[in-house]
């Protein structure tokens, strides 16, 4: 099947970016991804042929030329209701978003204010997992997660793979010149049957192979789609 066509027809749902989680009216808890990888991987899916929803958090870039539909978020909680109703017509979807992991307990509707008692002690408590509970769907659309990882890469990446239930992982090798806010990836693909290492790259580049082997290993799971 050509590139252009290897995801003709198919309707796929992509997450981007941070969250941020407001603390009260000026403050927040966020992180320091682009959404870069995401968008690119949204380019990539159009060029194969996909009808791409992109969910996208606080970013700053352009929506790519021929995705379906973007829809803006700024929290957790708003990316995974965007999400979990994007994705019951979708047949993939790729988890590229770094969602925070804590939002606090309580938001404050008027701005924190210095003061005598000192410093404010925020308690946190911690967000849903957007791609384990779109995993757990039945009927559930070819998942696909992403993962950062320092060191023992493929480990890791395969213990998110079999605790989150997904079709497929693409681990992030993270340092200082790769991975979050860089323009550069590498990745390791991983499902249950093997890994490839899809080596060091532009964002773009390494997007258009991952769409394709996605596209690849969707096909022989749903050989009638
Ligand atoms: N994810 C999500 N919802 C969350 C947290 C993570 O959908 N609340 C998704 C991300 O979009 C990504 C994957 O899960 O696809 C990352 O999994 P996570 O367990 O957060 O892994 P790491 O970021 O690698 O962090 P850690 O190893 O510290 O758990």
């Amino acid at each position: 099947m050509s590139p252009e066509a290897a995801l003709a027809g198919v309707r796929v749902v992509i997450d981007a970016g941070p969250t941020y989680e407001d603390i009260d009216p000026v403050r927040f808890l966020g992180n320091r991804s682009s959404g870069k990888m995401g968008f690119a991987v949204a380019a990539a899916a159009v060029a194969a042929g996909a009808e791409v929803t992109l969910v996208a958090g606080p970013v700053a870039l352009v929506t790519p030329p021929g995705v379906a539909r973007r829809i803006d978020v700024r929290s957790a909680l708003e990316m995974r209701d965007a999400v979990l109703a994007a994705v019951r017509d979708a047949d993939i979807f790729i988890a590229t978003a770094a969602v925070a992991d804590w939002r606090v307990a309580e938001y404050s509707t008027h701005k924190i204010k210095k003061g005598p008692s000192g410093a404010p002690v925020l308690e946190l408590v911690e967000n849903p997992d957007i791609l384990a509970e779109v995993a757990a769907g039945n009927p559930r659309p070819f998942v696909v997660g992403f993962a950062a990882e320092t060191d023992h890469v493929t480990e890791h990446g395969r213990e998110k793979l079999v605790r989150k239930r997904l079709d497929m992982l693409a681990a992030n090798h993270v340092n200082e010149n790769l991975g979050i806010g860089a323009d550069d990836n590498a990745l390791e693909l991983i499902w249950a049957g093997g890994s490839e290492t899809l080596p060091r790259a532009s964002k773009s580049e390494l997007a258009r192979t991952l769409v394709a082997r996605i596209a690849a290993h969707y096909r022989d799971r749903c050989p009638t789609e």
